[in-house]
């Protein structure tokens, strides 16, 4: 579809001008702000566009799991609900959830512990390449449930996504709304992984309690980066 002028201008210019109240829809910065040294970059399977389960049967059977088998899950599986969260669906570079002004301030993590052919370690999502980096070696789910005020269930998942934040990204965009927005944006790609999640036949949760400065170290965050949900998911 060809875009004219007038309406480029609407999607890149009035948001900024109307900051403190609008979220526009201009893609603005898709690339993420969080450098990382050395790290080791593993291609994912391709997300599936089809299933078997409808939105309308997630919706009903979609439930907070805190119980989990001691089963793996396959790459296919972390691919898919890695994609649900913050999956590029757009040639310019939208996602699976919605992003105020297209700011996307989230950024997203795989704590990997019980996953056929991938090591125990914490990686993060790269969107644009389908693809995860990563960034510490090694188990890190008791400790993660101990920062998760001792949740058990973080330790017992095969894997947790763990969702943070550059609230800048936003805020700049959009002043002190921006933080709203940031709360708001997570809501929503929380929702996409507990969905997916059913339709994998899969368990999940989301958690809010947790020391942010705890969970932050553990998973080397930058200066600029909160930690805003964490989601244990494992088998049923
Ligand atoms: C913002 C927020 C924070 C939450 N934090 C936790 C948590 O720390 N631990 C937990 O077990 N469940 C947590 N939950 C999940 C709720 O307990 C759960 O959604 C609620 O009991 C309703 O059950 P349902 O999700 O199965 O409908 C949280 C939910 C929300 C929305």
């Amino acid at each position: 579809m060809k875009m004219r002028s007038g309406s480029l201008f609407r999607l890149l210019i009035v948001p900024l001008m109307v900051s403190s109240l609008l979220a526009g829809c201009a893609p603005e910065n898709t690339q993420p702000d969080v450098v990382l040294s050395d790290p080791v970059e593993s291609a994912l399977p391709e997300p599936q566009l089809d299933g078997d389960v409808s939105v309308e049967r997630s919706l009903s059977e979609r439930r907070s799991v805190r119980d989990y088998s001691e089963e793996p899950l396959t790459l296919e599986a972390v691919s898919q609900l890695l994609w649900a969260a913050q999956g590029i669906t757009d040639q310019r570079g939208l996602r699976t959830a919605p992003s105020a002004g297209g700011t996307y301030p989230l950024e997203t993590y795989l704590v990997a512990g019980n996953v056929v052919d991938m090591s125990p370690g914490v990686y993060r999502y790269d969107p644009g390449a389908h693809q995860l980096s990563k960034v510490q070696d090694g188990d890190i789910r008791s400790e993660l449930a101990g920062a998760a005020l001792g949740q058990q269930f973080v330790a017992d998942a095969a894997i947790n996504i763990v969702f943070t934040a550059v609230f800048e990204r936003t805020t700049r965009a959009y002043g002190g709304r921006g933080t709203q927005y940031v709360y708001m944006e997570v809501g929503h790609a929380a929702q996409n992984v507990y969905l997916q999640a059913v339709a994998l036949d899969l368990g999940t949760v989301v958690i809010g309690a947790f020391h942010d400065d705890d969970v932050a170290e553990l998973l080397g965050l930058s200066q600029d980066e909160q930690p805003l949900y964490i989601m244990p998911v494992g088998k049923l």
